[in-house]
């Protein structure tokens, strides 16, 4: 009887799954939350909800993310809905390598994908200018640009505060939506902050920004919201299925205001934060030791390491032979080139496993390299 999604091998440590390590989630803590919303609320927990979702949570959200908010089923949820309500009659640029899922649920909407152009920082604004506009002027319009900004699913990266406010400039301009994914947002590491988002007060005419409780509390909640112009969240509560069902969640998203407004969440985060870095930790100094050969940027957050290594495409066969899984790079494009990095997910295992799945990737990776 399935229970879960994650399913591997017996016996195989699969990094290539970016899963909450089940020790970060807070089951106890999740329970006593539920129980004061019930005591708090009562009926009014369990009824239909408020569309844009309930007040208590709504006002926790403003307070750190400013803006008009919008609950939603999750980051996912936030994107179909974003896709199917702002990406209509056009194309939509994608920052590439990006979240594979998204790459999926955009195209689900039969939205014309387009790799936005890049440098080694990462979208380049002049260039995407120019795409907008040749695009406009053939005809096709571009609708959205997607983009994970913050601690990049897969890259782990960030993108630098100087390219942010041209990137948002260069949107304006063209008539663009910047859909500003920013699930990784709060996984910060080594006491750095993330950089300041893209969606500000300022830029509402033009990003919508979408966040996400599956990588902070549990994914299994389904909880997330969409931070966006007071126009752009009227034009969702509006929808025929929110006005039928009431808001998405409702009875977690009464929970999650408990366990915001009792402090649990902030204390959860510390805890969590330690964790995953300590995970990061472990798998990059594991790399250094026992793949030598591996090149990688650390991440100061989110829960991925991007490396390059040695026919990369080809390790993906040795490497389950030898117990340990991972995803190749081709998987967040739209089209596969050869060499390309490889994804290693390091938020789902504890250290040990960690260091054991490098052991077993330079085993993996030895029997490709030439005698
Ligand atoms: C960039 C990004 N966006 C969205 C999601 C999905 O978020 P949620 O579980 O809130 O739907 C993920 C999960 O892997 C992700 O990496």
């Amino acid at each position: 009887m399935a229970l879960v999604q994650f399913h591997t091998a017996p016996g195989t440590l699969d990094l290539g799954w970016g899963h909450p390590h089940p020790d970060a989630l807070p089951v106890g803590e999740w329970a006593e939350a539920t129980a004061a919303a019930l005591r708090r609320y009562g009926a009014a927990a369990l009824t239909y909800g408020y569309a844009a979702g309930p007040g208590p949570l709504i006002e926790w959200i403003k307070s750190r993310a400013g803006g008009e908010v919008f609950v939603t089923a999750g980051a996912s949820h936030a994107l179909e809905l974003v896709a199917s309500v702002f990406g209509r009659g056009g194309g939509v640029l994608v920052d590439t390598p990006t979240y594979h899922l998204a790459l999926a649920t955009l195209a689900d909407h039969g939205l014309d994908l387009v790799a936005a152009p890049a440098d080694a920082d990462g979208i380049d604004p002049a260039a995407m200018l120019e795409l907008i506009e040749r695009r406009r002027a053939a005809g096709r319009p571009v609708t959205l640009l997607y983009l994970v900004p913050t601690y990049g699913n897969p890259t782990g990266r960030s993108l630098p505060a100087a390219r942010r406010a041209e990137l948002i400039e260069v949107a304006r301009r063209g008539g663009v939506t910047i859909v500003e994914d920013d699930t990784y947002r709060e996984l910060s590491y080594d006491g750095v902050p993330a950089p300041a988002p893209l969606f500000s007060a300022d830029s509402a005419d033009t990003v919508i920004r979408i966040g996400s409780f599956a990588k902070t509390v549990a994914p299994g909640l389904r909880l997330g919201w969409i931070t966006a112009s007071a126009d752009r969240v009227a034009a969702l509560v509006r929808r025929g299925y929110v006005d039928s069902g009431g808001g998405v969640n409702h009875t977690a998203a009464l929970a999650m205001a408990e366990f915001a407004g009792s402090g649990a969440f902030d204390a959860h985060l510390e805890r969590i934060r330690r964790r995953y870095a300590g995970q990061r930790d472990a798998l990059v100094d594991a790399l250094r030791r026992y793949v030598p050969q591996a090149a990688f940027d650390v991440p100061a957050g989110g829960w991925f390491l991007w490396v390059r290594l040695l026919s990369a495409d080809q390790l993906v066969e040795p490497a389950a032979r030898h117990g340990v899984g991972f995803l190749p790079g081709n998987t967040f494009f739209l089209h596969p080139a050869p060499g390309r990095p490889i994804r290693l997910a390091f938020s789902h295992y504890g250290e040990a496993d960690l260091t054991e799945a490098a052991r077993r990737l330079a085993t993996a990776a030895a029997s490709l390299s030439p005698k």
